[in-house]
């Protein structure tokens, strides 16, 4: 099989490359029990936290990388801003000499305002500091075959006030640079894999490298996607033309969203929305092993690891007091006197904060009720877990945070727990490595990086079926 040499952009701590190449000759599928040959090689990768130089904190997730995959001569990271070497500002020339040659461009980029602030000698002007730019300097300087792209789904939608633009824009210049594109929001749990986290995954390849012939076929039956993850037509097919004058998709797009699943070539784009298909004899063919938040729990391990378990029975050293508005239902199990809802213990606060309340606020424009519906207090074990956000980590009590319940014990979920949500190896983000020091790397922050991580069963499943056509 030939080797396809991959850049890993916006790396975080690698979840495109353990899909792509699996981990110490494993796939994630079977979370690393069964051989997985892999074409795929990672040749150089790119992550920096702009929080976190602000911060003067340490670029942990540059760490962790450096950690699992030590620089090599035919492998490299960068662990410096992407604007220090693909600026738009550069020349081709610049471009060209800091990154390597390469077949596909892979990376989990921010979703930005992407609109073209202006067209110059150049060619378009994108706004600064936003990535896109960057990514579509690279495409332009080194022309790889192939591009596989993540962002949350709000991605087919954004702006707010031009539904759809960004989307467009985004279309519009990779059609300009000679790519097909595909695209799918997919939501992992519709998979068999454990954890509900629904992302657009875009794939472009250049006309030359995979012919598309039918469009609607290639959405329905045949292309990548739809033949990774199967799924049936859920609402009309809507088909539109693109502007091949950027700026003016830029200033006048007005076609709306685009739906959850679609290809553009030429300009022409096909999409619909769409029902996933995954009978129950496919599931363990995604994810062997973790399938519902149930199964990827460390029960037992646990035990060593109190500081993750709500202590029921703790008294707060001072009860916190919240104002409801007057009659109104909190949960039962909370004291209350009058309109006063007395918080005692660490649970009650876990039990405040995700229950229903109209709370009494003070605005500059007086008083007012902060209003919230019940959430369930504990995350169910028997289906797949609710999206890991980027906060999920820490002690404090939390709306968001997942809480579960075992054997009348509260707790949050350890980081080892959480990588599995995302397959990723056991303890993969547990150490870092920076001025060839390893340090231990805080559960916190372990969180921070699984909340903005992606489930790598999906990458694994879309780089198998691209192989074959290559
Ligand atoms: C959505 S996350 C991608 C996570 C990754 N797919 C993973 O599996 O961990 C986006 C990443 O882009 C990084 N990032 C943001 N701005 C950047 C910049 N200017 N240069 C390089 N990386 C950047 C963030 O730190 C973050 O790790």
């Amino acid at each position: 099989m030939k080797e396809i040499r991959v850049v890993e952009l916006f790396a975080g701590v690698g979840g495109f490359r353990l899909g792509l190449e699996g981990w110490q000759g494993k796939s994630a599928s079977s979370h690393y029990t069964k051989p997985f040959k892999s074409p795929y090689k990672v040749v150089w990768s790119n992550q920096w936290e702009p929080s976190s130089a602000r911060s003067g904190e340490l670029q942990e997730a540059n760490m962790v990388y450096h950690h699992n995959w030590p620089d090599t001569p035919d492998s490299k990271h960068y662990p410096h801003d992407l604007n220090s070497v693909a600026s738009p500002d550069f020349t081709d020339k610049k471009v060209d000499g800091l990154i390597p040659d390469h077949d596909m461009l892979v990376g989990g980029f921010p979703c930005q305002d992407y609109s073209v602030a202006g067209v110059n000698t150049k060619g378009i002007e994108g706004r600064k500091g936003v990535l896109w730019w960057n990514i579509h300097k690279i495409l332009k300087v080194k022309r790889p075959k192939f591009v596989f792209l993540e962002n949350v789904d709000r991605l087919l939608k954004s702006p707010t006030n031009n539904r759809g633009r960004d989307f467009a824009i985004m279309l519009a210049t990779l059609n300009d640079l000679g790519y097909t594109v595909e695209w799918k929001a997919i939501n992992a749990a519709d998979f068999g894999m454990p954890q509900r986290r629904r992302r657009v995954y875009i794939l472009a390849y250049q006309k030359s490298s995979i012919k598309v012939k039918d469009l609607l076929q290639w959405i329905e039956t045949d292309g990548v996607f739809a033949t990774a993850f199967p799924s049936s037509f859920h609402g009309p097919i809507k088909e539109l033309q693109l502007e091949e004058d950027l700026k003016l998709i830029s200033d006048q797009y007005n076609e709306g969203k685009f739906l959850n699943c679609g290809v553009m070539k030429d300009g022409k784009v096909l999409m619909s929305d769409f029902k996933a298909i995954c009978p129950r004899t496919a599931l363990k063919d995604y994810s062997l092993k973790y399938q519902l938040l149930g199964d990827i729990l460390l029960n037992g391990e646990m035990n060593d690891e109190p500081s993750f378990f709500i202590d029921a029975n703790k008294k707060l050293k001072e009860p916190l007091l919240k104002i409801m508005q007057t009659g109104f239902e909190v949960d039962a199990r909370l004291k209350r006197q009058g309109d006063v809802v007395e918080l005692h213990t660490e649970l009650d606060k876990w039990i405040y904060l995700k229950g229903r309340k109209a709370e009494e606020r003070i605005s500059s424009k007086g008083k007012f009720y902060y209003k919230e519906g019940p959430l369930s207090l504990t995350d169910d074990l028997n289906k797949p877990s609710r999206t890991i956000i980027t906060s999920e980590g820490g002690p404090g009590a939390s709306r968001f945070k997942h809480l579960i319940e075992i054997d009348g014990k509260f707790r949050r979920l350890h980081p080892i727990e959480l990588e599995r949500l995302n397959m990723f190896p056991d303890n993969h983000t547990a150490i870092g490595t920076g001025n060839d020091k390893e340090v231990a790397i805080g559960p916190a922050k372990r969180a921070f990086f699984m909340g903005n991580a992606l489930v790598v069963g999906v990458v694994e499943k879309v780089g198998e079926e691209l192989k074959k056509r290559m």
